[in-house]
């Protein structure tokens, strides 16, 4: 019974501990700028995977592509939640136009997360040819919505 009590009050101060310790290092403004870039950054990660088999750098291995394009099309969905207000400035290269433009925001973001989707799909099988070609598409989105949205080292 003590044991029991013991381990719930352990835990429970685990978990005070570890949330007090977040929010003390961190503003949440912070700490959402940080989510958005550790995301881009994870799906940069795998999305080299995918460029480099589509450049013939690695050979294709269908189950890994497969396995890559299913985490960048999930990944895809993840950084958006982290432009919450107040996060126009700190740490970011993100474009104050992502809070004047919010409805073009929205349709690069979206163009990314379906296309994403398409490949995620078309790379459970079929022609390779096909994956690449939607490989293409997918790498325009990531492109436009730089151009618009993301500042450059100089800017
Ligand atoms: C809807 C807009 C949008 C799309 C689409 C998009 N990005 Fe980005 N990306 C951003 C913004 C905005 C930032 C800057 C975030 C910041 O600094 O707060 C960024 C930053 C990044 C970063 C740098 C992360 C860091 O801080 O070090 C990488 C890597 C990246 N994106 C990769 C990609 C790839 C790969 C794709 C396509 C598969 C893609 N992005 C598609 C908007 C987008």
């Amino acid at each position: 019974m003590l044991d029991k009590f013991l381990r719930y009050a352990l835990f429970l101060c685990l978990f005070i501990g570890f949330t007090g310790i977040a929010q003390a290092e961190m503003t949440r403004e912070e700490y959402a700028i940080k989510f958005r870039r550790s995301s881009y950054t994870a799906l940069g990660w795998y999305y080299g995977y995918l460029h480099r088999m589509v450049k013939g750098i690695t050979p294709y291995d269908q189950a890994l592509f497969q396995r890559d394009a299913e985490r960048v099309a999930l990944l895809s969905k993840l950084p958006k939640d982290g432009f919450i207000a107040g996060t126009e400035v700190g740490d970011t290269k993100a474009k104050p136009e992502i809070w004047t433009k919010p409805a073009l925001f929205k349709e690069d973001n979206d163009k990314l997360e379906n296309e994403s989707a398409k490949l995620a799909e078309l790379a459970k099988g079929g022609d390779f040819e096909v994956i690449k070609a939607q490989f293409s598409t997918l790498q325009k989105t990531c492109k436009t919505c730089h151009d618009d949205f993301v500042k450059r080292k100089s800017e």
